[in-house]
C-alpha cells in the first residue's frame, strides 16, 4: 500500500498498532486498513469498546480540569497517543494558559504527528520513549526543558499500562515515575480490567496480540497496587464513568460495561 506523508519510513504498514486502532475508534484519520480491520473485528465481538474509548477521553478531560483546579499545571502524559480532539494541553491551557505538557509515546506516528501539530507551542514537548524506561523519560531533554521538578507534576498513564506485561512490572513503573516527582504531585491511571466482564471481552482481548503489544486485563487488586505509595482522591479506583462525572446523567446504568478502572493518587505533601 502507498505510504502516506505522515507515516515515518520505518513503520510496518502490515501490522496494526495500538495507537492507530485507538485513533480509528475515536474517529481519527491516522490509521491504515490493517488497523481498521482489527478494530472492526474487536468491535464485532465487543460493541461497547468504542464507548469505552470515548469514556476514557471524557475521563482525561475531567481529570485534567480537576488537577488544574487542584493547582497542578505541569503534566507528563505517558502513552499520550495520536493527537485527537481535546488533547491534554488544550484542556489544561483552557483552564490555565500557563499549563505545560510533555507528551510521551513509543509509537512513531503518535510522536511525529504530535511534533507536527505542537511545533509552535513552547509550552509543550514531545518525547519518543517507552513507559518502561521512566528514568529515560525524566532525563530526556524535552522533559528537562519543560517541567520544573521543584513544582508538582501530574503524571498521566491513561490506557497505557495494560500494554505492559507483568514481567515489566507496571506497578514498579508507576513507583519509579512517582519517585521522580516532587511532593504534591499526582498520578492518574486508567487500565482495562477482566472483572465483571462477559466472556467475549476476554476473547476479544486475545486479538490485541496481533498488534505486537497485547493488552493485559488485570484485577482490581492488581490495579490498586499501581497506587501504592499514593493517596487516592475520592472516589478512589472506580469504573470510568463513576470518577467525578460532570453530571449524574453522564453515568451509565451499567458503568462496569466500560471494562476499565480509573483513579487519581497524590504523592505526600511536603
Ligand atoms: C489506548 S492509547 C491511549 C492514549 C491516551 N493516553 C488516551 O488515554 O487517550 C495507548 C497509547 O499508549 C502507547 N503505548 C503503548 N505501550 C507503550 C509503552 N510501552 N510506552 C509508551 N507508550 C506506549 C500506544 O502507542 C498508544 O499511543
Amino acid at each position: 500500500m502507498e505510504r502516506p506523508s505522515w507515516a515515518p519510513p520505518d513503520i510496518d504498514l502490515d501490522r496494526p498498532s495500538a495507537s492507530r486502532v485507538y485513533d480509528y475508534f475515536l474517529g481519527g484519520a491516522h490509521n491504515f486498513a490493517i488497523d481498521r480491520q482489527l478494530a472492526d473485528a474487536i468491535a464485532s465481538m465487543t460493541p461497547a469498546i468504542g464507548d469505552t474509548m470515548r469514556a476514557n477521553r471524557a475521563f482525561l478531560r475531567r481529570a485534567v480540569r480537576f488537577l488544574v483546579g487542584a493547582g497542578i499545571t505541569q503534566f507528563l502524559d505517558v502513552g499520550s497517543g495520536i493527537p485527537t480532539v481535546g488533547n491534554v494541553h488544550e484542556v489544561a491551557q483552557q483552564a490555565d494558559p500557563s499549563a505545560r505538557v510533555v507528551y510521551v509515546d513509543v509509537d512513531p506516528i503518535a510522536v511525529s504527528h504530535s511534533r507536527a501539530i505542537l511545533a509552535d507551542d513552547p509550552r509543550t514537548a514531545v518525547v519518543h520513549a517507552d513507559a518502561r524506561d521512566p528514568e529515560g523519560i525524566l532525563a530526556d531533554p524535552g522533559t528537562q526543558r519543560l517541567l520544573d521538578l521543584d513544582r508538582p507534576v501530574a503524571v498521566l498513564l491513561l490506557g497505557v499500562l495494560h500494554f505492559v506485561p507483568d514481567s515489566d512490572d507496571p506497578a514498579g513503573i508507576v513507583a519509579r515515575l512517582r519517585d521522580g516527582m516532587p511532593p504534591g504531585s499526582a498520578v492518574a491511571l486508567v487500565n482495562v480490567t477482566h472483572e465483571d466482564q462477559p466472556p467475549e471481552v476476554i476473547e476479544a482481548q486475545k486479538m490485541s496480540g496481533r498488534t505486537g503489544t497485547p493488552i493485559h486485563l488485570r484485577s482490581r487488586v492488581e490495579l490498586r497496587a499501581q497506587f501504592d505509595g499514593l493517596t487516592l482522591d475520592d472516589p478512589g479506583l472506580v469504573h470510568i464513568p463513576l470518577w467525578r462525572p460532570d453530571s449524574p446523567l453522564d453515568v451509565d446504568d451499567h458503568p462496569e460495561r466500560f471494562g476499565a478502572l480509573a483513579g487519581i493518587g497524590r504523592t505526600v505533601e511536603a
